[in-house]
């Protein structure tokens, strides 16, 4: 990977950093992204049945058995070099925000902190009724099995239904995290957009905050998206050996 004289020292003068990740930074850690042609998850499960207050209000135990079912993936994934890569530059750069749009624990299981997760995490969920949070079953207690419904459990305090800690399609966004994540695409002076189709909004939205606001913005996907003639620099290939790339190349340990 070669970069021009240019973009490394104005990428290298950045006191802080921001990192925008999606579903691509952990499909070399089998987890499915959600738009993949073959393996996406909205390919082959139906997002409105799924993924939405009306869908686990209509059929909870069916709602509940598919956010098991992905969870227990979840815990049996490890993160990967990309992972890695961010925790790492996190330690060479003066400021670094992570923003994620990914539910998965794999960038803090890598070393990261404080990651802003902006669609919710799925290791914690909650109690619809009241809020309250519910310590999510030990891993041991989970069936893996695709498509089996589940009673969700009911909460200790209020006896509501416990739902999956994650965003749904027509719910707000953590109106902190979001503020954070607005902020820091604003304000930074470079900003990696990795693994995400950049159609959800209001998180794509990022990318085009950063990119007005002057940054540096840097794309890696295995595939185009509609940023690719917008960004700064546009880099094709899978995010797990593109990152640690970059980050030795940029910000190689001092
Ligand atoms: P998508 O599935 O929409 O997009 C994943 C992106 O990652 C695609 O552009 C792929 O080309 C790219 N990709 C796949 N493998 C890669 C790899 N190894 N390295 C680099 N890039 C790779 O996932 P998101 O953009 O994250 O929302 O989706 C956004 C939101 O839509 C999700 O957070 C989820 C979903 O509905 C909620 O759950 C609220």
């Amino acid at each position: 990977m070669r970069f021009s004289t240019d973009l490394i020292s104005r990428l290298r003068s950045a006191t802080h950093v921001a990192v925008f990740t999606g579903a691509g930074v952990s499909a070399e850690s089998g987890i499915p992204t959600f738009r993949d042609r073959q393996s996406g998850l909205w390919q082959n499960f139906d997002a409105q049945s799924l993924a939405t207050p009306e869908a686990f209000e209509r059929d909870p135990a069916f709602v509940w058995g598919w956010y098991e079912w992905r969870r227990a993936r979840v815990l049996a994934s490890q993160p990967n070099a990309a992972h890695r890569a961010i925790a790492l530059l996190a330690e060479r750069v003066p400021r670094l925000t992570l923003i994620t749009q990914n539910v998965d624990d794999l960038h803090e299981r890598a070393g990261s902190r404080e990651v802003l997760h902006l669609h919710g995490r799925i290791c914690s969920p909650y109690c619809s009724a009241c809020g309250l949070e519910y310590p999510a079953p030990q891993p041991a207690l989970l069936e893996p099995e695709r498509g089996r419904r589940l009673e969700p459990p009911r909460c200790g305090q209020c006896g509501g239904r416990v739902r999956p800690g994650v965003v749904w399609f027509g719910e707000s966004l953590p109106s902190l995290a979001w503020e954070q994540a607005v902020q820091a695409a604003r304000g930074c002076g470079g900003f990696l957009c990795v693994g995400t189709s950049s159609i959800v909004e209001p998180a794509a939205s990022l990318t085009r905050v950063a990119i007005a606001a002057g940054s540096v913005t840097i794309q890696v996907n295995i595939d185009s998206t509609w940023l690719d003639d917008l960004v700064t620099l546009n880099l094709r290939g899978p995010a797990a050996s593109m990152l640690p790339e970059l980050v030795a190349e940029v910000w190689p340990q001092a």
